[in-house]
């Protein structure tokens, strides 16, 4: 099934999504440097910059840069004089991502962190960095609940709240799964549950990137 579901990707990107868009040199950049394929895929990438559209966002926090094709997408729709706060581990990837986000003219946009993202964090909100229209959180999957945690502290009312990787090839509803990944999405699951001040759903996707899926919050 993947390869008809990297057909369909390549389909709607080539018919909706601009050469531009596509952010071609950041992928090709990510690949010389060794990076792990595993950013979202064109139209992801373009569903959180419509969402991020959407919300007029000024202020958007990620977890979880890699090279920045997600940043990119999530800088490009910035309100004018709006900024992603983003938060990497990895000094090797934030190098790459400096790098492909400065080609693409986002260096005043985007506010790389480097760093454990529940280091990070605390300094963030100290800072008064927020309040976040749209979090994007997609980066060490057993700490999901506590990056949503911090993520939904810092939201403003109406800020979308975003998961990446949640399904897992649906481990995450295989009683008999060991997947720290799916493990990681299970505790997400059940700290949104019992969470009143949010409402939220997921939604199963298949593509290039296989079968996962996002989580979607909203901050009442
Ligand atoms: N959002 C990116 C993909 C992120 S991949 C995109 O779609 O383009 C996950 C990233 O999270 C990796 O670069 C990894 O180094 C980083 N990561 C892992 N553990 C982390 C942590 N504790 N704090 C911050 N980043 C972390
Ligand atoms: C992995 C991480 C991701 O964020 C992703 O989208 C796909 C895979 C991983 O660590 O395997
Ligand atoms: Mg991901």
């Amino acid at each position: 099934m993947i390869k008809q579901w990297q057909a369909v990707d390549d389909y709607i990107a080539g018919r909706l999504i601009a050469r531009p868009e596509q952010q071609h040199e950041t992928l090709d950049a990510n690949r010389r440097s060794g990076l792990p394929a595993i950013d979202v895929s064109a139209p992801q990438g373009k569903l959180l910059h419509i969402l991020s559209r959407a919300l007029r966002a000024r202020r958007i926090l990620e977890i979880g840069t890699l090279g920045g094709f997600s940043t990119i997408w999530l800088a490009r729709a910035l309100e004018p004089g709006g900024k992603v706060v983003t938060v990497e581990f990895d000094p090797r990837h934030a190098e790459v991502a400096r790098a492909n986000i400065a080609r693409e003219g986002l260096t005043d946009r985007v506010d790389l962190r480097v760093g454990a993202a529940l280091d990070i964090l605390p300094k963030i909100e100290a800072e008064g960095a927020g309040p976040f229209d749209l979090s994007f959180i997609d980066a060490d999957k057993a700490n999901n609940a506590a990056y949503f945690n911090w993520a939904l502290k810092m939201s403003r009312p109406g800020a979308l709240i975003i998961v990446d990787n949640v399904v897992r090839d649906g481990a995450v509803a295989d009683p008999s799964t060991k997947e720290d990944s799916a493990l990681g999405a299970r505790t997400l699951f059940d700290a949104v549950a019992d969470e009143s001040r949010v409402t939220a759903t997921a939604i199963q996707t298949v593509g290039s990137k296989g079968w996962d899926g996002f989580l979607i919050a909203m901050v009442k």
